[in-house]
């Protein structure tokens, strides 16, 4: 069975691209190679001996994606990655956030409609703000979002939602990732930020290896028990599978509706310091860290409740933070030749 992965090469998509290889799906991969690199492409084959189909293009080209559609006609779902994903930038750039990640929703659905085939989309944790319970279900509110990102991706659901309601057939799933963090085991794949790195766990591994200095922490006096925000941190490989699993789902036509939300998180929260803490652990390294500001837009605590993945979806979190936090580093390790 065909499956397009837009976003492929990146971080989470060649995660995915990998699981849904294992399970003999047959992967296109559209990535614009914007924020990616094509070498992820030789990672992929190297791990499941196989090289996905791959198309470089912008989907923001309407053109190009009805052509692409008309080429394969025979694909039965569709993973949307590809997005743009940089808090900050979506500040300083709103409407190359809402063209990239709007527009190129907009055209995928249109074809994906036509196809009838299964749509599953990246969303986020953001869509909830600081939610007022722990953990987070699938139920809490939405908040008006901090960012131009984060709208993209409240925005993006509302798109699926009322697309779904008028069109029965198509089935769609997005998925709110809490923090993705780690690697592939062997090393092959994992996270290629460009430029200093704006998430805790790549900037912890680029000092360990000698690229910055020094990590600062934003904040120490958060009402959490050791004054750090609190994040769930999924290992990415158990957030790939999660993609597959949503739509084994939808092609079993195992849904209940034809349109659902499901969290992915492993359901703990782990301070900032927990996860220097874990880092140091699996690393035998110290590292040199300062307290900082808090950082505009963070919220004190985001974990999920997983009740429903788990139920409904059939998925779990497997790994720990400390099997997260060892696959970042040897990955860190391999790019850096250490
Ligand atoms: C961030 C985005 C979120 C997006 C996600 C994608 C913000 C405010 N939120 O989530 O919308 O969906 O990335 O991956 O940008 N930290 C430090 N020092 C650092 C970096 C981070 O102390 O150098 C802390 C942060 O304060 C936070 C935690 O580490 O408490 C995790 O930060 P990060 O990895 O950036 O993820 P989020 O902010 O949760």
């Amino acid at each position: 069975m065909k499956v397009l992965v837009t976003g492929g090469l990146g971080f989470i998509g060649s995660h995915t691209v990998v699981e849904l290889q294992q399970k003999g799906f047959e992967v296109v991969i559209i990535d614009d190679l914007s924020n990616s690199s094509i070498e992820v492409l030789g990672g992929i084959a190297s791990i499941t001996g196989k090289t996905p189909l791959f198309e470089q293009f912008d989907l923001r080209d309407k053109q190009k994606v009805e052509t692409f559609f008309e080429t394969h006609n025979d694909i039965v779902g569709v993973i949307h990655f590809a997005a743009s994903k940089a808090v900050g930038e979506s500040v300083e750039k709103p409407l190359l956030y809402y063209e990239n990640n709007l527009n190129t929703l907009i055209y995928m659905l249109k074809s994906v409609v036509q196809l009838e085939a299964s749509f599953i989309f990246s969303s986020s944790c953001t869509v909830y703000g600081q939610a007022d319970q722990m953990p987070i279900t699938e139920n809490a509110p939405t908040k008006p979002a901090e960012s131009p990102y984060g709208n993209t991706k409240q925005i993006g659901e509302e798109i699926i939602k009322d697309t779904c309601k008028v069109h029965s057939k198509l089935n769609a799933i997005s998925l709110r990732y809490f923090n993705p963090i780690g690697a592939h085991p062997t090393a092959k794949i994992g996270e290629l930020p460009i430029g200093v790195p704006q998430n805790l766990v790549p900037f912890i591994t680029q000092t360990a290896a000698g690229l910055r200095k020094e990590l600062s922490v934003f904040g120490n006096d958060y009402p959490t028990p050791d004054g750090t925000c609190i994040r769930d941190y999924i290992h990415v490989v158990d957030l790939a599978k999660a993609h597959v699993i949503a739509l084994e789902r939808l092609i079993n036509g195992k849904n209940q509706y034809n349109y659902e939300t499901f969290n992915v998180g492993t359901g703990k929260g782990s301070s900032v310091l927990e996860v220097i803490k874990s880092f140091e652990k699996v690393s035998g390294k110290e590292l040199p860290y300062k307290f900082a500001p808090k950082r505009e837009g963070d919220v004190i605590q985001a974990y999920a409740d997983t009740a429903k993945a788990n139920n409904d979806l059939g998925w779990k979190a497997e790994s720990t933070l400390d099997d997260a936090m060892d696959s970042a580093w040897k990955w860190e390790q391999h790019i850096r030749n250490i």
